[in-house]
């Protein structure tokens, strides 16, 4: 049979609709998250859950959606797009404005989809960092149960952040396995994620012990990641790995502060010291990752190069300056300044986003080929 040179394109044509979804849960989740700073800024009508649904919109809406595009991309199989199909469809009911059951619905359906592809992964390869990916995509499932069972937002909050941690833990496993790890590697990796399964299990019946157990075993995973992760050896490599490990290493300090910060402000309540732990983990540790990881994951998604550029390092640097803006203001009680902290986190966003969008544009000979991502990402760390 003849190759059909259109068939990158039309699978290409296929996942912009989900990359879309996920993006318009982005915008309206950061448009909601800065109204509720608060800052003065208009609100398009029947936009009420932007503010509402801030959290799903970015955890679930953005992250879940694709993240389960990432993993659908790697696997044969329509049925894997199911997990992102529903979970951009669940974001998108919430961001147009409809009330109540259909959105938490398809998003919980998504993450269930999102369970039975993981665990899909684990039978194709039974290895540490499938197992913990799997855990994680459980986590959520079970934290999405109880937000449809009508629990608030900052009681499931806390399984969220589990299916994001493990997400992350278990791709750093699978990036840096070709390495040889001291052998208390991983009996160390196993108490660490243990500790804080245990807390975020705890924190469903005895809320403050649980959440002080889970700061504990985030702390310990962000010494962990910090020892033994493969970007201490690459950010002596100039160009992308040096890139890739310094949003790494920042990151890892990030999780670090928000197992302290867990320590020392449970139980998880509304109030600033909520808004620190929170965005710690999910500005700082997640979107430290997105930054590492785009070059690389952009390619694979939508098979097409995006060319590294010395100049993300002024997103990296924007993003982390504001965070720590606004955590300090937040740890001070200074409200005017996590105003303008979370504004300008949300700058250093936009500034990400200009800036991966230019080099798909003007994507050249020194990026990687789409499709080989993993390859790639090898190479970085
Ligand atoms: C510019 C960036 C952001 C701004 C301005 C912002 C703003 C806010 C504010 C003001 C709150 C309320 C805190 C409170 O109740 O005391 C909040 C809560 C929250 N944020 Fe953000 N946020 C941002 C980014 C993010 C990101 C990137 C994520 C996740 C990936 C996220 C997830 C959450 C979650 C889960 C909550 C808890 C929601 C709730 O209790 O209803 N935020 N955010």
């Amino acid at each position: 049979m003849k190759p059909n040179p259109s068939a990158p394109s039309r699978k290409r044509l296929w996942r912009l609709p989900l990359l879309a979804m996920g993006m318009a849960s982005l915008l309206s989740g950061l448009w909601g998250g800065l109204v509720r700073l608060p800052l003065n800024l208009p609100l398009p009508s029947d936009s009420a859950n932007w503010i509402t649904f801030h959290g799903p919109l970015m955890v679930a809406g953005f992250l879940g959606t694709v993240i389960g595009l990432e993993r659908a991309v790697g696997l044969p199989g329509k049925w894997t797009y199911a997990a992102p199909v529903l979970t951009g469809a669940g974001a998108m009911a919430l961001a147009g404005g409809v009330l109540g059951w259909p959105g938490l619905i398809l998003l919980t359906l998504g993450s269930a989809c999102f369970v039975a592809v993981t665990f899909r992964v684990v039978q194709l390869q039974k290895a540490m960092f499938t197992i913990t990916m799997c855990l994680g995509a459980l986590l959520w499932f079970v934290g999405n149960l109880l937000w449809l069972w009508e629990w608030p937002v900052n009681r499931v909050v806390l399984w969220w952040i589990a299916f994001l941690a493990l997400t992350i833990v278990g791709e750093r496993l699978d990036l840096s396995r070709f390495q040889k790890l001291e052998r208390s590697a991983t009996p160390t990796l196993i108490g660490a994620l243990g500790l804080f399964l245990s807390g975020v299990a705890l924190s469903a019946i005895w809320q403050i012990p649980g959440e002080c157990l889970a700061g504990g075993g985030l702390l310990a995973l962000a010494l962990w990641l910090g020892r033994f992760d493969i970007a201490r050896r690459t950010i002596r490599q100039p160009g992308l790995p040096r890139f890739m490990a310094v949003c790494l290493l920042g990151g890892y300090f990030w999780l670090g502060l928000t197992g302290v910060l867990l320590l020392l402000s449970a139980p998880l309540e509304s109030g600033l010291r909520y808004d620190a732990a929170l965005h710690s983990f999910f500005i700082g540790f997640v979107f430290s990752m997105i930054f590492g990881h785009a070059p690389v994951i952009f390619p694979s998604v939508l098979m097409l190069p995006v060319s590294f550029h010395g100049r993300f390092y002024v997103h990296v640097a924007a993003l982390h300056a504001s965070l720590l803006f606004r955590v300090s203001s937040d740890l001070a009680a200074w409200p005017v300044g996590r105003q303008w902290g979370g504004g300008l986190n949300a700058v250093a966003i936009a500034l990400f986003l200009a800036n991966t969008v230019t080099a798909l544009a003007t994507g050249t000979k020194r990026s990687q080929p789409g499709g080989s991502h993993r390859m790639a990402a090898k190479d970085a760390g």
